[in-house]
């Protein structure tokens, strides 16, 4: 499964990216907002950080007005990966984009029948948000694994990116449902490092190691 890392903290992206366990970035109109700083800016930094699809988002909701912002936004790196939200309009920018090579993530995608339509478009990335599913009382993991069966079924391309992850449980069950992609914010994927007994068991090797008096 790739990781990808839901951020604009240039921080953040420079310690995951250091991993080398980092395969993109995403981003969005609230992300960039947070962030404080120039969309053009930002994105280009982040570019440069990570190989992989950096996903930035159009704003218009209008086709002619996605395409305009679309050509403002490949500009920025060759990595720059165009995030339309799942509407008509969003997913007629997806097959026009998609046609001439550049990548897509359809995002906003709350329903299988949505992940269809995206597949049908030519969507790079489809992005259903576990989190805010879950938060409305519906089962975001029951939603990847529908999604999964579907593409399976008809062997689409698109790659299913699950967003909106909230903790590592949900990191789990994206990789066992077979999720391609799982993005998530950057403290979310840290956790993932983490183990008590691991950091247990470091220290008692620390402690019987110092016994020894030896160095390596
Ligand atoms: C995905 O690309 C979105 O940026 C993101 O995962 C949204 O997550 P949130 O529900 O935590 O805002």
């Amino acid at each position: 499964m790739k990781f990808f890392v839901d951020t604009a903290d240039i921080a953040d992206i420079k310690e995951l990216a250091d991993t080398g366990l980092l395969d993109g970035v995403t981003t969005n109109p609230s992300i960039i907002a947070k962030s404080g700083r120039d969309f053009r800016e930002v994105t280009a930094e982040i570019c440069g950080l990570v190989d992989g699809p950096v996903s930035a988002e159009v704003v218009a909701l209008d086709h002619a007005g996605m395409m305009r912002e679309a050509e403002i936004l490949r500009k920025i790196a060759d990595n720059v990966c165009i995030k339309v939200p799942l509407t008509i309009d969003g997913l007629k920018t997806c097959k026009k984009l998609t046609a001439d090579g550049t990548m897509v993530n359809v995002t906003l995608c709350f329903s299988a029948n949505q992940a269809l339509l995206a597949a049908k478009a030519g969507a790079t990335f489809v992005s259903p948000f576990i989190g805010r599913h879950d938060d409305n009382g519906f089962d975001g993991i029951d939603l990847i694994s529908d999604i999964r069966l579907i593409y399976d079924n008809y062997a689409y391309e698109t790659q299913i990116l699950a967003a909106s992850i909230r903790h590592g449980v949900h990191v789990l069950q994206c990789a066992k449902i077979g999720a391609d992609v799982m993005t998530a914010p950057p403290a979310v994927i840290k956790g993932l490092f983490k183990h008590i007994l691991t950091d247990k068991g470091i220290e008692g090797f620390m402690a019987d190691w110092a016994k020894t008096g030896q160095s390596i």
